[in-house]
């Protein structure tokens, strides 16, 4: 399988293309070029493609004949970044290729999802004064992931709990909506996140749905 990892220098990114590799995958990745010395690890078992991933340009010579797409959306920047990365991978990646997407537990599919203080906080508070600064956009992960969600595509959009480093702890649970028992935990190793991400490609019970997920 050939897999295009947008945002492949991050720490989410770069666990997924562990995994991949470790699957066996063919894996190009798009970058911001100051970061792709972070990849230097990866040697030549990945290729990079250097951009911004808003640029339709730099997308197209990632994913063009990809069979999946694992894209990390990202909040930072208020020029719509995020959601500039979704136009561009819908535009570019081809019809039946599988589109996995990650962001936050505070994203809604269909506005089921029951949530706590703190994130509730964090929309309502935190996020416009974020945007003040310039820096944090959260309002464009809404846009990014309403743009997948009206797709008839083949997407899965992953949303996480609270993150954190260390070992696996294998595949995360996930539930349809925030609030269910099943996420009590609300905590998800890193590694793990990616590992859901990559199990996401070949599970076709995750097509046009939006699992929340955390560790057990
Ligand atoms: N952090 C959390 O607690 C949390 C919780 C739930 C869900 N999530 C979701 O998990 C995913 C990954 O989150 P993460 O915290 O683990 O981050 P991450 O994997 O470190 O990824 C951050 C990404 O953002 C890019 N980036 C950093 N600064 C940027 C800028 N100014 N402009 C454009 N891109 C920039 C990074 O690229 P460079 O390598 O070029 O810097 C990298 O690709 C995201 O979808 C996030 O919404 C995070």
């Amino acid at each position: 399988m050939k897999v295009a990892i947008i945002g492949i220098s991050g720490k989410l990114g770069q666990y997924m293309a562990r995994h991949c590799l470790d699957l066996g995958h063919e894996v190009v990745g798009v970058c911001r070029p100051q970061s792709s010395g972070k990849l230097a690890h990866f040697g030549d078992r990945i290729t990079i493609v250097a951009g911004r991933s808003n640029d339709p340009a730099v997308i197209r010579e990632a994913v063009q004949d990809a069979d999946g797409v694992l894209c990390v959306l990202v909040p930072f920047g208020v020029d719509d970044y995020a959601s500039g990365t979704v136009r561009a991978v819908m535009e570019h990646a081809p019809k039946d290729a599988r589109m996995v997407f990650s962001c936050g537990w505070h994203i809604s599919k269909d506005g089921k999802d029951r949530y706590d203080w703190k994130i509730r906080f964090i929309e309502r508070v935190i996020a416009p004064l974020a945007r003040l600064t310039r820096f944090v956009d959260l309002a464009d992960q809404h846009r990014a992931t309403r743009l997948v969600f009206e797709s008839n595509r083949r997407w899965t959009v992953v949303r996480g709990s609270d993150l954190e480093e260390g070992e696996s702890q294998g595949l995360p649970v996930w539930a349809e909506h925030v609030g269910d028992p099943r996420l009590a935990a609300n905590m998800t190793r890193r590694i793990d996140f990616a590992l859901f991400m990559v199990h996401a490609l070949t599970n076709e019970a995750l097509i046009q749905k939006a699992p929340a997920i955390s560790g057990a």
